[in-house]
């Protein structure tokens, strides 16, 4: 048997240090993930369709951010030598009826997303997945960070209501959000 063969064959028989189940929790949550990125997505059209461009721009680089944390699960797969299955995602909500609305619903996103993390690194714990715990301990504390991160953008609506001032100043405001580094989102 040649060398690439006798390689080929070691690897057919090799299989994944994750248990099914784990790989199975896992992919499900890259699918959340992007079904976060594509409602943060149309969240950031509707937003730039009502022009309030600075809560697009939010929007737009949250959706990128998401996009990072199916990656992140995707490649940590791939390392462990377990199968990414790619589902389809869900529509999104495409109607909102005010900009704080819009920012309610993300803040809901974040706090169900947090539940979907902890319930995953609840069954790595049950299925002594180690390396997973690891990896999800990065989710668990990013999940504290965009939770307040949002919270604190639906404060700040809640309390300029519908004066346009304010509103301007915080869309402008909310223009400044620069991207995070690819290695840190
Ligand atoms: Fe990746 Fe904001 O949850």
């Amino acid at each position: 048997m040649g060398y690439l063969s006798a390689t080929y064959s070691l690897l057919r028989f090799q299989t994944s240090m994750l248990t099914q189940v784990m790989q199975d929790a896992i992919n499900a949550q890259i699918n959340n993930e992007l079904y976060s990125s594509y409602g943060y997505l149309s969240m950031s059209a509707w937003c730039q369709h009502e022009q309030f461009t600075g809560a697009a721009h939010w929007m737009r680089i949250q959706s990128e951010e998401e996009r990072t944390h199916a990656l992140k699960l995707q490649d940590f797969l791939l390392a462990r030598y377990a199968k990414v299955i790619l589902k389809p995602i869900a529509q999104p909500e495409v109607e909102f009826s005010s900009v704080v609305e819009v920012f309610e619903k993300a803040l809901a996103q974040e706090q169900k997303v947090t539940e979907q993390i902890d319930k995953l690194y609840e069954l790595a714990f049950q299925e002594k997945a180690f390396a997973a715990l690891v990896e999800l301990e990065w989710f668990i504390t990013e999940q504290v960070e965009e939770e307040k991160t949002a919270r604190e953008v639906v404060h700040k609506f809640q309390m300029v209501k519908n004066d346009p001032a304010s509103l301007l100043d915080l869309d402008r405001e909310l223009s400044q959000r620069v991207a995070e580094p690819a290695e840190t989102k």
